[in-house]
C-alpha cells in the first residue's frame, strides 16, 4: 500500500519486522529470576553533576550513574551542542566519555568542539552507525558516559528494515538500555523530532528510558528551553533555560527577565502572569490581539496555550462578563516561546483578551494569577506564594488573585494584593 488508509498520507508506511526483533532482543536479555522484595538492596543512586546548573536541575540534581536518558527536539535546536558541552564537563582522567556520532564526521564534530572550547582527550569521538560495532567498543572501552547522536542513525545488521525505521530504532534503544542497566555506564541518546509527526521518533522510546528531556523554543530565536517530561530520578516539569551564543549554549540565570518586555501600563492586549515550572516560578507575558473578523467564522489562534481552553474562556467572557467576541478574530501568544499550560493562565488570558478588545492597557505593574470556572468565578491555584514572591522580585507592585486564596497570603508584605471573586469585577481594573 502506498497510501496509509488511516492518515491518508503517501509513503508513510514503514516495515516493522516483529519476529526478527523478538529473536534479537532475546539475545541481549539478562538472566534474572523473581526475588523476595526485602532481599533487594536499596542502594542509593550515584549522581554526578556536570556543572551546567540548568542541565543538572532538569536531570533532577545531576545525572544518575547507569541511567538511560533521551534528549529530543527539532533538528538544529542544539541537542548535539548541549551533549558535547556536557561531555566536556564530565570527561576527566577517571571519567571516560564515548561520543558516537552517526550524523557528523570527526572533523565536523571537531569544528563544533573548537567553538565550544570542549576538546579533550578524555572524550572519544566515534563516527559509527553500526550497532554491533558500537556495542563492541562500549564493551572494550567501558566508558562512564556514552552519547549516541542520534538514535535514528544507528543501524543493526540483525534487523532487515532500513535505518531510521521503527524496528531499527526500537531494537537499537533496547540494546543500549541493556548496556545502561547492566553496568555503571550512563547512556544519553539523541532523538530527532521529525516534522511529519512522531512515527519513528523519540515519542515511541519514552516508555523505555528513565528520563526524557525535550528542547523547546523556536530555533530561529536564541532561547532554548530544556524540559524534563519524564524522570524516574527527579521531578518532571522542571525546565532549564539556555541562550544559543557563538560559543554554544549559555545558561540563563534569571529567566523571568527574558520573558517580559515591560511592566505593562502602555500596550493594550498584554498581561503578565507568574507561572510555576518544576520548582521555580517565572513571570511571563501573555499577549492577545483581537480584531474584527473578515470571515463568516471568526478565527481563534493560539501559539502555545491550549486552543480549546481559549474557546471556553471566550465563551465565559461573553456569557458572564458581557464581552462579545463572536465577530472578532482572537490571537493568543506567550512571549519568548515558552509553553505554559496550567489553570493559572486563565485569568491573565482573559485580561489580555479583554484589554485588546477594549483597547485599554492593563495598569502598570500588574500581575494576574488565577483559574476561571465556567460561571466566571475565580479559583485559587497551587503555589500562590512563590508566584507572588517572584512577581515581587521582578518589581511588580500589584498582584491580582482570587479572593478564595487570599487568606494564605497574609504575611506577604511589599506588594498589593488585589482579590476578586468574579471576572466581571476583575475586568473593572482595565475599565
Ligand atoms: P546542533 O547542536 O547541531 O543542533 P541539533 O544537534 O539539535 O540538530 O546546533 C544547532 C544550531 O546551533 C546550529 O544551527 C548552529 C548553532 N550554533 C551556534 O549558534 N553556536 C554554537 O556554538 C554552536 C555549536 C552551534
Ligand atoms: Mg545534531
Amino acid at each position: 500500500m502506498g497510501k496509509c488508509p488511516q492518515c491518508n498520507q503517501w509513503n508513510t508506511l514503514v516495515e516493522d519486522v516483529l519476529v526478527e526483533e523478538k529473536k534479537a532482543l532475546q539475545k541481549v536479555s539478562r538472566d534474572v529470576s523473581p526475588m523476595p522484595f526485602s532481599s533487594i538492596d536499596s542502594v542509593g543512586f550515584i549522581r554526578k553533576r556536570c556543572g551546567i546548573d540548568e542541565l543538572d536541575r532538569v536531570l533532577g540534581g545531576g545525572m544518575v550513574e547507569g541511567s538511560f536518558v533521551l534528549v529530543g527536539g527539532d533538528p538544529g535546536i542544539g541537542k548535539s551542542t548541549i551533549m558535547l558541552q556536557m561531555a566536556h564537563r564530565i570527561a576527566g582522567p577517571d571519567s571516560k566519555v564515548l561520543y558516537v556520532s552517526g550524523e557528523e564526521s570527526g572533523p565536523q564534530i571537531k569544528i563544533r568542539g573548537d567553538r565550544l572550547g570542549a576538546v579533550s582527550d578524555d572524550i572519544l569521538i566515534y563516527p559509527e552507525v553500526l550497532l554491533e560495532r558500537i556495542q563492541e567498543q562500549i564493551k572494550a572501552l567501558r566508558p562512564d558516559l556514552v552519547i549516541i547522536d542520534s538514535i535514528q542513525s544507528v543501524f543493526s545488521s540483525q534487523i532487515d528494515s532500513p535505518p531510521g525505521s521503527m524496528s531499527q530504532i526500537r531494537h537499537g534503544a533496547g540494546v543500549l538500555m541493556e548496556i545502561a542497566k547492566g553496568g555503571n555506564t550512563t547512556v544519553f541518546i539523541i532523538g530527532h523530532v521529525t516534522k511529519d509527526g512522531w512515527i519513528a521518533g523519540p515519542k515511541m522510546l519514552e516508555h523505555m528510558v528513565d528520563t526524557v528531556l525535550y528542547f523547546e523554543g523556536d530555533n530561529t530565536g536564541a532561547f532554548r528551553i530544556l524540559r524534563a517530561v519524564k524522570n524516574r530520578f527527579g521531578t518532571t516539569g522542571e525546565i532549564g533555560v539556555f541562550e544559543m551564543k557563538s560559543a554554544g549554549l549559555q545558561e540563563v540565570r534569571d529567566p523571568s527577565a527574558l520573558f517580559i518586555n515591560s511592566m505593562g501600563g502602555d500596550m493594550p492586549g498584554s498581561s503578565v502572569m507568574a507561572t510555576i515550572e518544576g520548582t521555580r516560578a517565572f513571570v511571563v507575558e501573555v499577549q492577545s490581539l483581537v480584531s474584527k473578523t473578515s470571515f463568516s467564522m471568526p478565527r481563534r489562534i493560539s501559539i502555545g496555550p491550549d486552543l480549546s481552553r481559549l474557546t471556553v474562556l471566550l465563551a465565559v467572557m461573553e456569557k458572564r462578563a458581557g464581552i462579545y467576541l463572536s465577530q472578532s478574530d482572537v490571537v493568543l501568544n506567550i512571549a519568548g516561546g515558552i509553553k505554559v499550560n496550567e489553570p493559572a493562565l486563565d485569568l491573565p488570558v482573559v485580561m489580555a483578551v479583554a484589554s485588546s478588545a477594549l483597547d485599554k492597557p492593563m495598569p502598570k505593574g500588574f500581575v494576574c494569577i488565577g483559574e476561571i470556572g465556567l460561571n466566571g468565578e475565580l479559583r485559587p491555584v497551587g503555589q500562590m506564594e512563590s508566584r507572588v514572591r517572584e512577581a515581587m522580585r521582578m518589581g511588580f507592585t500589584d498582584v491580582m488573585i482570587p479572593r478564595l486564596g487570599m487568606d494564605s497570603m497574609q504575611d506577604i508584605k511589599g506588594v498589593r494584593l488585589v482579590a476578586f471573586c468574579h471576572i466581571k469585577d476583575a475586568l473593572e481594573v482595565i475599565l
